[in-house]
């Protein structure tokens, strides 16, 4: 059969048209389905790396569910242990389950390092990122969090303070208070230096500055979060050697770190988890999410033994936190990830991406920058290549992809990055077809004025 995208219809369909109409009706705004595009695809099913509307469209998927999807959609090994697990228990909260300790050991053994760790598993990436939070500050008995420009944690109110984001933030007011913003390791737009290793230098040094200066207006420290690579700022891997100065400094401060590997995890970079592409940095909080479960909600706070103690038993717990049928998914969809070397895979495909898009900048002088790490991806869209001013083009640009028959994730610190995130079972000639597409796009929509 022709591979994806196949097009029976213009999108969107009459089907999709008239479903589209239901859903604004009764789903809000502020939720995800018109967060993205008004006319997004109304889905009937999927596999792999296709996706299937209710016109019987079929688009080629670049965002796996928010980089859920590693496996990609229904893998059937997944499909049939959640079948498995669903005929027996779905629901144990307070209980001890087979299952689940299954996928905490199994999680621990690949997260590694010398720390004895512990795991406790909520439903979503927030949680896990808030649960993170609340345990350092209960093991420090410090209140202040240090988070970096444009990264994501979560929505919640206990993750939305320790992300750079005024447009998530605004009307709710007060919130958690102790959080300090410091710019993300991103060479492309750091005002100061704009080479990776002095921009990563320059960056520890600021923090450093600020932890050391008394009259900084920093107070104690509990704790620095960060994203290893930034997904939604716009696929920004933080430059060769940062995470390890990182780490040293939090040693320095006695700080802790938190590793937010919701997106990265998972064999999403080339290695299991990113933090694991340098050597000697392990995370004190490591907070996974996303595809952990590969499709089913389930995250996970990853936390040395220590840090884990001065937490009283009962203070962290949710009812769906640990649920079994995802615990279920969540084992298999490893299994998939270590037995078809799907980190490999990322970081072969990823780089035959990458080079794709270079030759894209040939064609197309609104690219500033390709960039990324295994199947995060990214290009940056600018006015000129000279100023680096912003092209924000990227939401206007995923609508026209959407219409052509694939999806990409627009994001960039200032709505100007074209991001991928597939499946990592996607081929070659996926990427040929996405690259293509977007080809296609910019020579659309990719004038500056
Ligand atoms: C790095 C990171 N952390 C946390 C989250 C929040 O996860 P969730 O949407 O499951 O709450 C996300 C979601 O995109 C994320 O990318």
């Amino acid at each position: 059969m022709k591979r994806a995208p196949r097009l029976r219809v213009p999108h969107p369909g009459p089907r999709t048209r008239e479903h589209l109409n239901r859903i604004r009706n009764s789903e809000t705004r502020a939720g995800l389905t018109f967060g993205m595009s008004p006319e997004t695809v109304v889905v009937e099913r999927a596999l792999g790396a296709e996706v299937e509307d209710v016109d019987g469209n079929v688009f080629l998927d670049f965002v796996a569910g928010f980089g859920s999807l590693n496996a990609g959609h229904c893998h059937p090994r997944v499909v049939e242990a959640v079948r498995e697990q669903a005929g027996k228990v779905h629901q144990a909260m307070s209980l001890g389950s087979r299952t689940r300790v299954e996928l905490e050991e199994k999680v621990l053994s690949l997260v590694g390092g010398p720390s004895p760790k512990k795991i406790l598993f909520g439903a979503t990436g927030s949680e896990a990122a808030e649960t993170a939070i609340k345990l350092a500050r209960r093991a420090t008995g410090r209140q202040e969090v240090v988070g970096f420009t444009g990264g994501f944690h979560g929505r919640t109110m206990g993750a939305l303070p320790f992300m750079g984001r005024k447009n998530q933030r605004e009307g709710l007011g007060a919130l958690v208070p102790g959080a300090h913003h410091v710019p993300y390791p991103y060479p492309y737009r750091n005002p100061v230096a704009r080479e990776a290793k002095e921009c990563a230098e320059g960056i520890i040094r600021y923090i450093d500055e600020f932890m050391s200066n008394p009259v900084s207006g920093w107070g104690e420290v509990a704790a620095i979060i960060i994203e290893p690579v930034q997904g939604n700022g716009g696929m920004i891997p933080a430059p060769p050697g940062f995470l390890r100065k990182l780490r040293a400094l939090c040693d320095r401060h006695g700080v802790l770190l938190i590793i937010d590997e919701v997106m990265s995890g998972f064999s999403r970079t080339g290695e299991m988890f990113a933090f694991q592409h340098e050597e000697g940095v392990e995370p004190d909080l490591l907070v996974l999410g996303k595809s952990i479960s590969g499709g089913l909600p389930l995250s996970a706070c990853v936390v040395k033994a220590e840090i884990a103690d001065a937490s009283s038993p009962g203070t962290e717990s949710s009812t769906y936190a640990g649920n079994v049928l995802a615990c279920a998914s969540g084992l298999a969809s490893i299994a998939v990830y270590e037995e078809e070397e799907l980190s490999k895979r990322a970081a072969e495909l990823g780089g035959i991406f990458l080079r794709r898009l270079e030759e894209l900048t040939e064609r197309h002088a609104v690219i500033g920058e390709v960039r990324g790490r295994g199947l995060m991806v990214a290009a940056e869209l600018v006015r000129d290549r000279e100023s680096r001013e912003p092209l924000a083009i990227a939401k206007v640009a995923s609508d026209l992809a959407l219409k052509k028959g694939l999806f990409l994730y627009p994001g960039g610190h200032y709505g100007n990055v074209l991001a991928f995130l597939p499946p990592l079972v996607i081929d070659e000639g996926d990427i040929d077809t996405a690259v293509g597409i977007v080809d296609e796009v910019l020579l659309e929509a990719g004038s500056p004025n």
